[in-house]
Formats: C-alpha cells, structure tokens, sequence
C-alpha cells in the first residue's frame, strides 16, 4: 500500500511539472530557432496572422513595416508583447510562433 501511494505522488509530480511547462508563464521565457520551425504550418499562420499588415513575402503594408531581415528574437517579442502599433498575437503558441519563423528565410 505504501508503494502504491509513492507511485501516485511520483505520478501527480510529473502531471504538474507537464501543466507548468506549458503555461503562458514558461511561454515568455522561451527561447525560439527558425531552423526547428514548421514551415508549412507557418506560412499557413503567416497569412492568416500576420500578412494583412506586413504583406505576404514581409515586405510590409501602409499597416506594418517590412520585417523580412528581423532576428528570431524580435519576431517573438514583437508576436508575444507587442510592438507600437502592432498588438500582441494571443492566440498563438510559441511553437507556432516559432513555425512563423521558419517563414523569414524563405523571404
Ligand atoms: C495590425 C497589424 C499587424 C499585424 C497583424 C502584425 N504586425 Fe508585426 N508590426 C506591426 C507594426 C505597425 C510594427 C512596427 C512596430 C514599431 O516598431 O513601432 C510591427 C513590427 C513587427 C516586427 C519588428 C519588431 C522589431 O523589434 O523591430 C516583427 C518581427 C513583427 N512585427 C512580426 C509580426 C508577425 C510574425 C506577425 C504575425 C504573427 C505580425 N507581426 C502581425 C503591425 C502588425
């Protein structure tokens, strides 16, 4: 019995240690490599997120401005905090944001 209750404590450790690296908190600390990206799942979210302002190929609109040379780490601030004029993108993770990334090299 008194192993049994051990395994169910070492299991519940586990559950949460899951559930906090997910979170929005364990989110903004994390570090993002184009090169790991998706690239076809990101340029399916680069059009749908992302183009309207800054044109399909980054080149940027009268909304936005052309980012096609920004580093990984610009690209994840700017999408998880906002920059000036442009709000944060909440909806999207950090993996996806990452996917996103994949997107500038082939500008
Ligand atoms: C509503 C329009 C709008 C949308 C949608 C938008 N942006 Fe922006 N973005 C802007 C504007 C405006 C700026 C310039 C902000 C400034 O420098 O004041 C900007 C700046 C940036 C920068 C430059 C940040 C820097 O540090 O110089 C990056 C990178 C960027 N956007 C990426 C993205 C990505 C990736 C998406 C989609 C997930 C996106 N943006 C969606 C308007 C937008």
């Amino acid at each position: 019995m008194y192993k049994v209750v051990l395994l169910v404590i070492f299991f519940s450790c586990g559950q949460d240690l899951g559930n906090s690296l997910s979170d929005a908190s364990a989110n903004s600390i994390r570090s993002i490599n184009r090169a790991d990206g998706d690239l076809s799942n990101g340029a399916l979210r680069y059009s749908q997120h992302c183009a309207s302002c800054h044109n399909s190929d980054g080149s940027g609109t009268s909304s936005g401005p052309n980012i096609q040379s920004k580093s990984d780490a610009q690209i994840l601030n700017a999408v998880l905090n906002g920059k000036g004029a442009m709000p944060a993108i909440t909806s999207l993770s950090v993996d996806e944001i990452e996917d996103i990334a994949a997107v500038f090299d082939t500008f």
